[in-house]
């Protein structure tokens, strides 16, 4: 294919040149005739271990070039890939600017090129771009400058996922292919662009593209300061966090995988709120700080007002709460976010009628009984017998249980609201009028 690859940063030289490896006719282009020159003598301008090499091969078997003419570039070009900067805004939001003059770069090259032998040019952006960017500024964008071409444009989101340091490598074994787009013809472009690779490309919404990035980065700083914060304290107690963390990370079941990563609704139970509650106070006595750990606790309790809120706002007067323990199949409702919230609304004056598969009022013992009689002491009265019961005459219908009877109930007396804090409800629950997600 031939490809235009637009700014030859740390993305844009890594990507130009792995893709020249492997045969693609690649033109790079940047503002910057430092950078340029460099790369037509075959060298990188920018330091990556293995760059130069890469670079001086695609020069000297012609699969490389560099300019700074985007017309150049784009003369029947297939893909023309976006990697300019996105730097912060001085309120920190995402300067857009380089991003705008790329594509103002490209539409009016396109204007005037050759068209690619497909007749579909696709404008992939690679730079790390807020959701809806694409669909609200590239796309427009190229809509408005190209009109009256013929040329048939499509554009796409592939986030990048390189590493500075391990760039090339990270290029050949991306931890995933990503194609954001709702253009067919694009998807078939950027996976023939990618189709060395092992992995095959997904094609997604370009919204879940371009915020996929946002999470991953979000998510690695937040490991890197989780384990600073851990070393933090570990340090004061005279415990080496090293070790802690070596050990932490064998954990494959629990720690390092997917678990506890869908978004639903808050943490509860008898462990997580006490053991962060206790890291804390040992935080406090040792006078060290720990803000993340304490965001978490901060975060949590955000996410049982958001629909303790939600619900006042429906004006609900009768709810009916699906699932009462903080998680399917046990009746601990210790800390269970869900009796949290039943005490609220209660307290809001909303009649609440509570159905839980598991729980059994006259069953409960110790710390259990303790805790719901203190804070839900008139549950047995709330508690019916079957989910109907409890659906009959609610205005909300609040679900965390997936329990196969309280589905079949929501789908035989569906409630105007349903909002589901699982996320594990199903498509027919889903397509329910008046289904909404706890965070989606
Ligand atoms: N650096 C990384 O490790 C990395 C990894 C993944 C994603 N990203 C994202 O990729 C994007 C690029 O990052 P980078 O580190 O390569 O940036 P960079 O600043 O190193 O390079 C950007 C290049 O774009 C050029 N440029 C600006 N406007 C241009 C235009 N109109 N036409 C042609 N060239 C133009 C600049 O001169 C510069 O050489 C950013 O959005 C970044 O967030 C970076």
């Amino acid at each position: 294919m031939r490809v235009a690859v637009l700014g030859l940063g740390y993305v844009g030289t890594v990507t130009a040149a792995c893709l020249a490896a492997h045969g693609h006719d690649v033109w790079g282009v940047d503002v910057d005739t430092t950078k340029v020159r460099l790369i037509t003598d075959g060298r990188s301008p920018v330091v990556e271990p293995g760059l130069d090499g890469l670079v001086a091969e695609g020069v000297r078997r012609h699969r490389l070039h560099a300019t700074t003419s985007a017309v150049e570039a784009l003369e029947g070009a297939d893909i023309s890939l976006l990697c300019v900067g996105t730097p912060s805004t001085t309120r920190g939001g995402t300067d857009l600017t380089y991003v705008r003059r790329a594509v103002e770069d490209v539409a009016a090259a396109l204007m005037v090129v050759s068209p690619p032998s497909s007749g579909v040019h696709a404008v992939v952006v690679r730079s790390t771009v807020p959701p809806g960017t694409v669909d609200g500024v590239v796309a427009p964008m190229l809509v408005d400058l190209l009109d009256g071409s013929p040329l048939r444009v499509g554009t796409a989101m592939c986030p990048e996922f390189l590493r500075e340091g391990s760039g090339i490598s990270d290029f050949f074994h991306p931890p995933l292919v990503v194609a954001g787009t709702a253009d067919a013809r694009v998807a078939r472009l950027v996976s023939e662009l990618f189709a060395f690779l092992d992995d095959p490309v997904r094609v997604v919404d370009v919204r879940t593209a371009e915020a996929l990035k946002y999470a991953s980065n979000a998510f690695h700083a937040t490991k890197i300061s989780f384990a600073n914060e851990m070393a933090r304290l570990y340090r004061l107690l005279d415990v080496d966090a090293r070790q802690v963390m070596e050990l932490f990370c064998e954990d494959t079941v629990l720690n390092i995988s997917s678990a506890y990563l869908r978004p639903g609704f808050a943490f509860g139970g008898s462990c997580l709120p006490k053991d962060l509650r206790s890291l804390l106070h040992l935080a406090r006595v040792n006078s060290a700080d720990l803000p993340l750990l304490a965001g978490t606790l901060a975060s949590n309790t955000l996410a049982v007002n958001e629909v303790v809120d939600r619900i006042v706002a429906a004006d609900a007067r009768r709810l009916a709460l699906l699932g009462l323990s903080f998680k399917t199949d046990t009746d601990d409702l210790r800390e269970s976010p869900n009796v949290e919230l039943a005490e609220r609304l209660i307290g809001k004056g909303i009649d609440v009628r509570i159905y839980d598969p598991v729980v059994n009022p006259t069953r409960l013992v110790g710390a259990n009984r303790q805790y719901v009689e203190s804070r839900l002491p008139h549950l047995h009265r709330l508690l019916t017998p079957d989910p109907l019961s409890a659906l009959d005459s609610a205005d909300v219908a609040v679900v965390s249980t997936t329990d196969r009877d309280v589905v079949a109930a929501l789908l035989a007396c569906p409630s105007p609201r349903v909002i589901d804090l699982s996320g594990r409800l199903g498509p027919d629950v889903e397509s329910l009028p008046g289904y909404e997600g706890v965070g989606w």
